[in-house]
């Protein structure tokens, strides 16, 4: 890991315990950290002391003193140190650890504090589960994996500050406590006891605040910043989390993409040494038709291909029903077994993945298919597929049915399933790309209605204004999203600057002149007094550096995350308040 400071003498150590090599033999140093183990060997006790810059072996021998040696017996593990004594160059040397080559031979210790025994191992390689680790979250930092997490986390974000700041971004803090944001997830509020009965919102994101900034003329605005939504939690989401949050005064797009596309690789160069070639750029339609997915994993390749044509018409009625015959050709697994190819089948039939069935196909050695539904296509009509799919001898066929979207979702897991298994996921192997030309609005079947697929703000392509209200589900929009290994990592869009469009927008999503006026009636009325053409974006920190750091989960790159009930096992919250205060807040619960 890196060194992140100027190794500095204080008024407790001469040295951290990560710094010391044979050309320090001889001196006399003082060393402060956490005993991390102890081992006796051949009447002789080694401690291994430990802080965040690394471990320095300390050797207690009655050879040397035997009081000390006596004492180094009754320490726990976690004991805190300050040790006097010599550097000396070990005769057997351990080249893992860059301390390796010396040790210290104890002459004075003070234990600057006892240690209980910890519930579990501060190591890489620990015995405590995540629940106990998350408990004691103060502990589990400790372990190198969670510390160089953080450590690099710093040097993320020191490095966003540095490339923002290089090309004339301003910092700017927006509020806390505000009022709602139209991000469309959960607000988490907050009680005012000075205005009874009314209640702050914790921003979703500074969305408004950033667009109110570019209205008073701050023309490239960023933030590093805390948003909060009330959602439910997966391994990318947190209840808390942190924004790259950005915007920009008389932008196109296209401005917007080079920008982010320079911190992007910028970001990959300072932390990963990676020189990232352009970004390709793939329409919101293609990633859906040929990835099922507007956040495409294109590590690899498995695209999808449709299959109405060659399919559809032999007499196989599953096929013949269906909307869409599609499917993917995985390179050299035609000799999957058929152990293998059954455990493919009953994942697609899991009910989070929702198919009936899987169909699968081998090119065999001569060149012919041989697939699950022989009986119904001849060696001819099967050779289609094969040509369909462009796949060669050794390859595998995987295919799936049914309405458009849902079997391109299903596909899309499967593909990733499959990806996985292969190993073909590899977490130092980076693809990064831009998802561009979101529709600009969803239809939701619950509640029957259109929603932003964005947020309410978001422009719509200037070619097609004309189908707002009459043809909702056309209307693109001037949206793009930043995807790193098929995970969504940055999100935005150009904004609506026209009052009257706006007005349209809000319309079009049901909101009528009343609820537009008081839920977004400031901007509306900052908008009137000049503003500026303008669009942004943000990141989620978190999962960048999450996807840098090689984690399963954003909580292992945070200090204090959630769990997956959003609680925080540490500090015990949310947790009941005081009668009295609930009373001063004119807060009532009725059971
Ligand atoms: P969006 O909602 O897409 O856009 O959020 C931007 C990015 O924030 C990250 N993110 C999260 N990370 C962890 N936990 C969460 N719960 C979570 N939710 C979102 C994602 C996402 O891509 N205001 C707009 C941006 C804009 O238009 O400028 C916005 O917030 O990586």
């Amino acid at each position: 890991m890196w060194q992140l400071y100027k190794p500095m003498k204080t008024a407790y150590r001469t040295h951290t315990c990560g710094e010391l090599r044979s050309e320090h033999k001889e001196q006399t140093v003082t060393l402060c950290g956490w005993i991390q183990r102890i081992r006796e060997l051949k009447g002789q006790n080694f401690v291994d002391l430990r802080d965040r810059y690394g471990i320095t072996q300390l050797v207690f021998s009655p050879q040397y003193n035997e009081i000390l040696y006596q004492q180094s017996k009754q320490w726990n593990r976690e004991t805190v140190l300050q040790v006097t004594g010599k550097v000396t160059e070990r005769t057997s040397k351990n080249l893992n650890i860059p301390t390796g080559e010396i040790e210290i031979i104890a002459e004075q210790v003070n234990v600057l504090n006892p240690a209980v025994l910890p519930p579990f191992l501060i190591e890489n390689d620990t015995d405590g589960s995540e629940e106990l680790r998350m408990q004691y979250r103060y502990l589990d930092i400790r372990r190198p994996e969670l510390r160089d997490n953080l450590l690099l986390r710093h040097r993320f974000t020191q490095a966003v500050r540095n490339y923002m700041d290089s090309q004339g971004f301003v910092e700017i803090e927006t509020p806390v406590l505000i009022k709602s944001t139209p991000e469309g997830a959960r607000d988490f509020v907050v009680p005012s006891r000075m205005n009874k009965g009314q209640f702050y919102a914790l921003p979703q994101s500074p969305q408004t605040f950033k667009q109110l900034l570019m209205v008073a003329g701050m023309d490239k605005y960023f933030q590093i910043v805390k948003c909060f939504r009330d959602e439910d939690l997966r391994a990318d989401r947190q209840p808390e989390f942190t924004q790259i949050d950005c915007e920009m005064s008389f932008v196109s797009q296209e401005d917007v993409l080079q920008t982010f596309e320079g911190l992007t690789k910028y970001l990959f160069k300072t932390l990963k040494n990676i020189d990232l070639p352009d970004l390709p750029r793939m329409t919101y339609s293609d990633a859906m038709r040929y990835y099922g997915s507007d956040k495409p994993d294109t590590r690899f390749d498995m695209k999808f291909v449709e299959l109405n044509e060659v399919t559809k018409g032999f007499g196989f009625s599953v096929f013949d029903n269906a909307e869409l015959v599609v499917g993917i050709c995985v390179k050299g697994a035609a000799n999957f077994t058929r152990k293998q190819l059954d455990t493919l089948t009953n994942f697609v039939k899991k009910p989070q993945i929702g198919a009936s069935g899987l169909v699968y196909a081998r090119i065999e050695n001569d060149g012919s298919v041989k697939s699950s539904v022989d009986k119904f296509y001849s060696p001819e009509q099967l050779l289609q597929w094969k040509a369909k799919f462009n796949a060669q001898e050794g390859d595998l066929l995987l295919i799936l049915c049914g309405k458009t979207d849902k079997v391109r979702k299903q596909l899309s897991e499967l593909r990733l399933e499959v990806a996985q298994q292969l190993g073909l996921r590899d977490k130092n192997t980076y693809s990064c790309l831009w998802v561009v030309d979101f529709p600009l609005l969803e239809w939701n079947e619950e509640d029957n209605r259109w929603y932003a697929m964005h947020h309410p703000f978001t422009s719509p392509k200037q070619e097609d204004i004309q189908f707002l209200g009459t043809d909702n589900a056309k209307v693109r929009a001037n949206a793009y999203d930043l995807v790193i290994n098929g995970v969504e990592i940055g999100g935005g869009s150009v904004r609506i600057h026209d009052k009257m469009l706006q007005a349209k927008m809000f319309e079009v999503l049901g909101l009528s002149k009343e609820e537009a006026e008081y839920k977004f009636g400031f901007l509306m009325d900052a908008f009137e007094y000049g503003a500026p053409p303008h669009a942004g974006c943000a990141f989620g920190l978190d999962r960048w550096v999450m996807l840098f750091a090689g984690a399963d989960s954003i909580r292992e790159v945070m200090a204090f995350p959630k769990n997956n009930m959003g609680r925080d096992t540490m500090i015990d919250a949310p947790s009941v308040i005081d009668e009295s205060v609930m009373k001063e807040l004119g807060i009532s619960i009725k059971q």
